[in-house]
């Protein structure tokens, strides 16, 4: 998803540089690139993790790892991009980048995991980011619900559990930025605010005008998740308010359609 909307550098995609591989395999394919950074997004999602929790930690963790110790050997930045789900709070708990990760499931334990082995290389970057929208080929969850919404169609999304959405444009701003002042270090870069699933999609309701019909959804059995996710941060790196940036979304494919 972020990769496809990202104007700029060289994309390997897993079938060029899977990076599960060997080093004595990956590593002369990443030295081909002669790289000056390495953003990585190589990662399973939440759902694939709970499919294949094995695989999951393979690829979310050591594989990530495996490119982050060849950017801490070659002394180039290596960013990961991390997530809210590695935290655990009831409704209202925000989260800064002081607060204690408490994960739930593979996928959360997986980001972590890989951020306490990254923590010792001095140009390694590690943004946390919320419930990203605004991918235009974008098959997420919360691109699938805005698309309904904006289409009409009814939507059912949850409403017991709160997390950041997040403009995918105004975090690619950001990570650009980022990389180019050469920050090191963890940091929270979401949308301002936090919402459910179901306020998320009322507003666009809200905003577009949709006839839309939403109502609430029964949150899944066995997925163990955290009733807030909603990042925050002490280090001012918070963008927009989300709902700003879910009105520029709406007012931007008014324009494109
Ligand atoms: N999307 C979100 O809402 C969100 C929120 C917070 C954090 N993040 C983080 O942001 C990063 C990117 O997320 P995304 O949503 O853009 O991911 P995505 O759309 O799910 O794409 C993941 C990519 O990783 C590739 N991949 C899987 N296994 C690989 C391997 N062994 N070697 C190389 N490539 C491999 C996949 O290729 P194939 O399709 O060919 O398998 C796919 O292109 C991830 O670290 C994710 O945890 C995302």
């Amino acid at each position: 998803m972020i990769g496809q909307e990202i104007p700029w550098g060289k994309k390997l995609t897993r079938l060029e540089c899977d990076i599960t591989e060997p080093p004595q395999h990956l590593y002369p394919k990443l030295d081909s690139q002669h790289p000056e950074a390495i953003l990585c997004l190589a990662s399973l999602d939440l759902r694939q993790c709970q499919e294949n929790p094995i695989r999951g930690i393979s690829v979310n963790c050591f594989g990530n790892f495996q490119v982050a110790e060849y950017a801490n050997k070659k002394g180039i930045p290596f960013i990961q991009i991390s997530t809210g789900s590695i935290f655990f709070g009831e409704k209202g708990k925000t989260f800064t980048e002081s607060d204690t990760p408490c994960p739930q499931h593979t996928y959360g334990q997986s980001k972590v995991l890989l951020e306490l082995l990254t923590q010792s290389h001095p140009l390694s970057l590690c943004l946390r980011t919320g419930w990203l929208f605004g991918g235009r080929k974008s098959d997420k969850i919360f691109d699938v619900l805005l698309k309904k919404t904006l289409l009409g169609e009814p939507v059912q999304a949850n409403a017991e559990q709160w997390g950041s959405p997040t403009y995918l444009p105004d975090l690619i701003r950001q990570i650009e930025h980022f990389i180019e002042s050469q920050k090191a270090g963890t940091f929270h870069v979401v949308n301002e605010g936090g919402a459910s699933a179901l306020e998320f999609v009322e507003e666009a309701k809200r905003l577009s005008h949709s006839t839309s019909e939403v109502g609430p959804f029964e949150n899944p059995k066995g997925m163990e998740r955290s009733p807030s996710e909603v990042l925050t941060s002490n280090k001012g790196s918070l963008l927009r308010p989300w709902k700003d940036a879910l009105k520029e979304y709406i007012e931007r494919g008014k324009h494109e359609t």
